[in-house]
């Protein structure tokens, strides 16, 4: 089992709604099933409890970012594979974070605005676009697309398995899991 690997954070951004938690929670699946330490820090959970009360000026997305930053960097330094899912919409602290970190992956989880709203999973899009949520992102927000993810995945145009593969290949480059494990691991058709 590969359970003696350094840690590492796995940090998803993008617009709400992209897909980050669903691979962000695939992958934590995966993860577990094969006995690696693994965690997850989702953005709509933390903000109940870790940064509950704040809002979404840049100021405080800023807060919520560095106080997820500071608790993965804990993680990953005893070890484990911390993934995070927050849309981090702001270029600087992401890469603040990183920095703090060190062993970091980020997955930049990409679909069109057009799509977004046209999934509009938890009807958000739909308020916004209605002038009804002040500061959306993507709407009425920035969102600042990473320059030089490590991953970026395509949700509009890849099956999941595909998106976790991607995630899962970047893990094994890094020794976390065993070589040439990914796609099957992704549960990708050989
Ligand atoms: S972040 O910008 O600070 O990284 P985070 O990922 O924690 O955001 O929370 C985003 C979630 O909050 C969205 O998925 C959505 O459900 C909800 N939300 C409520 N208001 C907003 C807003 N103005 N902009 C974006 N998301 C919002």
């Amino acid at each position: 089992m590969a359970t003696d690997h350094n840690g590492v954070t796995v940090w998803f951004t993008g617009l709400s709604g992209a897909g980050k938690s669903t691979i962000a929670e695939r992958l934590l699946a995966v993860l577990q099933d094969q006995g690696i330490k693994s965690e997850l820090l989702d953005g709509d959970i933390v903000r109940t409890n870790l940064s509950k009360g704040l809002g979404f000026s840049k100021e405080d997305r800023d807060t919520n970012i560095r106080r997820i930053g500071f608790v993965s960097d804990l993680l990953t330094r005893n070890g484990v594979v911390s993934i995070v899912s927050a849309i981090s919409p702001y270029r600087e602290v992401r890469d603040e974070v990183r920095e703090q970190i060190g062993d970091f992956i980020e997955v930049h989880v990409h679909a069109s605005l057009d799509e977004l709203v046209k999934r509009d999973v938890k009807g958000l899009y739909e308020k916004a676009l209605k002038g009804e949520i002040p500061n959306f992102t993507g709407v009425s927000d920035p969102y600042e697309e990473p320059l030089n993810p490590e991953v970026l995945v395509n949700t509009e145009e890849e099956e999941i398995e595909e998106s976790l593969g991607k995630v899962l290949a970047a893990l094994e480059e890094r020794d976390i899991i065993p070589s040439g494990a990914s796609r099957e691991l992704a549960g990708v058709a050989t």
